[in-house]
């Protein structure tokens, strides 16, 4: 990538799970991945696919997607707090996308809490246009989850 020397990408490999397992806990205390459920995620591979996102040689964030044909699902984005806000996010996101395009998706859709106000300015940064409300979906704390599109198709790019 050529966001910055340092930073490297790759699919993610069964040696990383520990890694993001470790990430996952710092990042989400609560109802965090553990390793157990990283594995299970691997091993559906070749419908889930998984990159890791590297600085100076340490996991710093992780991206993924569940490939269902015309629609593919992001599974989840994440970057370090000590390398926000110097574009990783976006790079995860946008290779997302290019490998949502490149098993032919026509969609690529995300669920995010409606009180994420980094996780949706980089989707609506990024295209995503919001498509439902689920009222109250998230627990405990009753907030709203946003489900949010971006159409990968160039003949579709106003349909929202
Ligand atoms: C959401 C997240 C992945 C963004 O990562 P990041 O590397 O900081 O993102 P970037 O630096 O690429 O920023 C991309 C855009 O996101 C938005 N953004 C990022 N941080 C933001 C913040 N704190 N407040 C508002 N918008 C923000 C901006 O629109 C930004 O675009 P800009 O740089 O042109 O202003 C990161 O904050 C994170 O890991 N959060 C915890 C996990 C999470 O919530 N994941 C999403 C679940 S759906």
């Amino acid at each position: 990538m050529s966001t910055a020397p340092d930073v490297r990408l790759h699919h993610a490999r069964w040696t990383d799970v520990a890694a993001l397992a470790e990430l996952e806990t710092r990042l989400f205390p609560d109802d965090a991945w553990s390793e157990a459920s990283w594995w299970a995620e691997l091993a559906a591979r070749p419908r889930r696919e998984y990159l890791v996102l590297e600085v100076g040689g340490r996991v710093a964030g992780y991206g993924g997607l569940d490939h269902g044909g015309e629609v593919t699902d992001v599974m989840t984005v994440a970057v370090a707090p000590e390398e926000r806000g110097r574009g990783l996010g976006g790079m995860l996101v946008g290779e997302l996308e290019r490998a949502a395009r490149g098993r032919g998706a026509e969609h690529l859709m995300l669920e995010v809490r409606a009180d994420n106000g980094a996780a949706l300015g980089l989707y609506e940064g990024r295209g995503f246009t919001t498509v439902s409300r689920r009222r109250g979906y998230y627990q405990p704390g009753s907030v709203d989850a946003l489900v949010m599109r971006k159409s990968l198709s160039t003949k579709g790019a106003h349909d929202g």
